[in-house]
């Protein structure tokens, strides 16, 4: 593909073709929309935000749970009056429910014009002039094992925000039985450290402050594949040698693969923020055995133990399933005991959903859907309260805000986040802050996993 250089637009803008964009899912998918995003300005489309405009029609889909799937299916409901009025709109859906269906969403979608999966994304101004050149449908999906996974010179155009995501490793060889990321996004491919060093100095060039490393599973980094290989901690040791990044992320990480030695990289770098997201999934040996998480409970609470042993104010979020096939009433108080005792200021709390190809759809779905509705509400009471309760202990205390934007809170000028990943909205500094800046707060009052307090300084560097 010819690849216009950095910095250089390629196409006037009265004369490009517009493309609307929408995405559903993790932030796996909101990268990869930004990378189709750029590679099809490459082509000369520019974005439209009204369907109604649009020459190109691009839905990025997740697969992960059934109510995602049907969101997408209502949301292309509205979409085929569109294609029906004008023939010409090219409408393609691609992501994870691409490389899930594949074919049968032709059928079900005959006004489709193509179905792609993850793995091309670079693939997608391919894509588009194969229909303009055909005439015809197709899907495109699958895995090329052989390809290194490289994010090129492309993204690189880019101008981030003070808070900026970088993929590392994309695919997951994990295998829980209730997922389906190991089939639509296939096997673990790690990217190489130079290029990650390189994305991130010029992020920061570009005014970035926090970096946020992605991945499904991100501590299984730089195992095999790569010219230079590099465990996970390696690369955070080396991140944190490249001057102007003031904040470090990563999400989301597998207990299993979480090291002795990344622990200890909190520890040492002082940039590596005291927050973690660590899914549990159940907090019952049983359920967490069915799931083929491969990690007892009580293994999961001794990494924990240790981390907060070298970082005491950690703050910790997770991933919760209820209702998964064989849970009992006692499993289920388990997890919510687990809950209490860890003390998470977040969690994405879901019903479990049966997934087509996955070993967990082979087993009976025994938990009632009232039941696992019950359980749902009561674990995200649980949670609410926990947040609470945490959130009143920042009351009248300074909190450090990365400012992120402006904040649509009325009364308040910036919204950004704490290290421990709070959202804050910020009162005061209207003109003398900006995006970018980092702030101290003092907390007034609190409102679910948002602190809102008045600053009068801002902090050096
Ligand atoms: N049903 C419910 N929740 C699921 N997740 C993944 N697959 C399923 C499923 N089949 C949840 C897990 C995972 C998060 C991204 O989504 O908690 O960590
Ligand atoms: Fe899915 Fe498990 Fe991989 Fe996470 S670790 S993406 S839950 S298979």
């Amino acid at each position: 593909m010819g690849v216009a250089k950095i910095g250089r637009f390629p196409y006037s803008l009265s004369i490009m073709k517009q493309v609307y964009l929408d995405t559903f899912g993790c932030q796996m998918n909101v990268a990869d929309t930004d990378r189709m995003e750029l590679v099809l300005f490459h082509s000369g489309y520019r974005r439209t935000l009204e369907k109604e405009d649009a020459d190109l029609i691009l839905v990025n889909t997740c697969s992960i749970r059934e109510k995602a799937e049907q969101k997408i299916f209502s949301l292309f409901g509205g979409l085929k009056p569109l294609k029906m009025a004008n023939p010409d709109l090219i409408l393609g859906l691609t992501g994870c429910l691409g490389q899930q269906e594949g074919e049968k969403l032709l059928k079900r979608m005959p006004y489709l014009d193509f179905v792609m999966g993850p793995d091309q994304v670079d693939g997608i101004a391919q894509a588009v002039d194969r229909v303009r050149d055909t005439g015809k449908s197709f899907v495109w999906t699958g895995f090329d094992q052989e390809k290194v996974y490289s994010i090129p010179e492309l993204s690189l155009s880019k101008s981030p925000g003070p808070s900026a995501f970088v993929n590392i490793i994309k695919g997951c060889d994990k295998f829980c039985t209730f997922c389906v990321v190991p089939f639509t996004r296939g096997r673990e491919k790690s990217r190489e450290p130079e290029e990650l060093f390189e994305e991130i100095r010029h992020l920061v060039n570009q005014g970035a402050k926090e970096i946020i490393l992605l991945g499904q599973n991100v501590n299984s980094y730089g195992k095999r594949g790569l010219k230079n290989p590099m465990p996970f901690h390696e690369l955070l040791y080396g991140i944190a040698e490249i001057p102007g990044v003031q904040r470090l992320r990563f999400t989301t990480s597998h207990p299993n693969d979480f090291t002795r030695e990344t622990i200890r990289a909190y520890r040492d770098l002082d940039i590596l923020v005291n927050h973690l997201h660590l899914p549990v999934q159940s907090g019952n040996n049983q359920v967490l055995k069915a799931m083929r998480r491969d990690h007892t409970i009580e293994e999961y609470r001794d990494l924990l133990a240790e981390l907060k042993s070298e970082v005491p104010d950690i703050s910790l979020s997770t991933d919760i399933i209820v209702g998964f096939p064989g849970e009992t009433d006692e499993a289920f108080a388990d997890t919510l005991k687990v809950m209490q005792e860890v003390g998470y200021s977040s969690s994405f709390m879901f019903a479990y959903s049966p997934r087509p190809g996955t070993p967990a759809n082979e087993l009976p779905d025994s938990v009632p859907e009232e039941t696992k509705k019950r359980r749902l509400q009561e674990t995200i009471s649980l949670q609410s309260r926990q947040t609470a309760q945490q959130g009143q202990s920042f009351i009248g205390k300074n909190v450090k805000v990365l400012i992120e934007g402006r904040s649509s809170k009325p009364g308040y000028t910036f919204k950004g986040r704490n290290p421990q990943y709070w959202n804050v909205n910020i009162q005061g500094g209207e003109s003398i802050l900006k995006a970018g800046d980092t702030v101290t707060v003092q907390v007034e009052t609190v409102s679910g996993h948002t602190l809102n307090g008045t600053t009068r300084q801002r902090d050096a560097g």
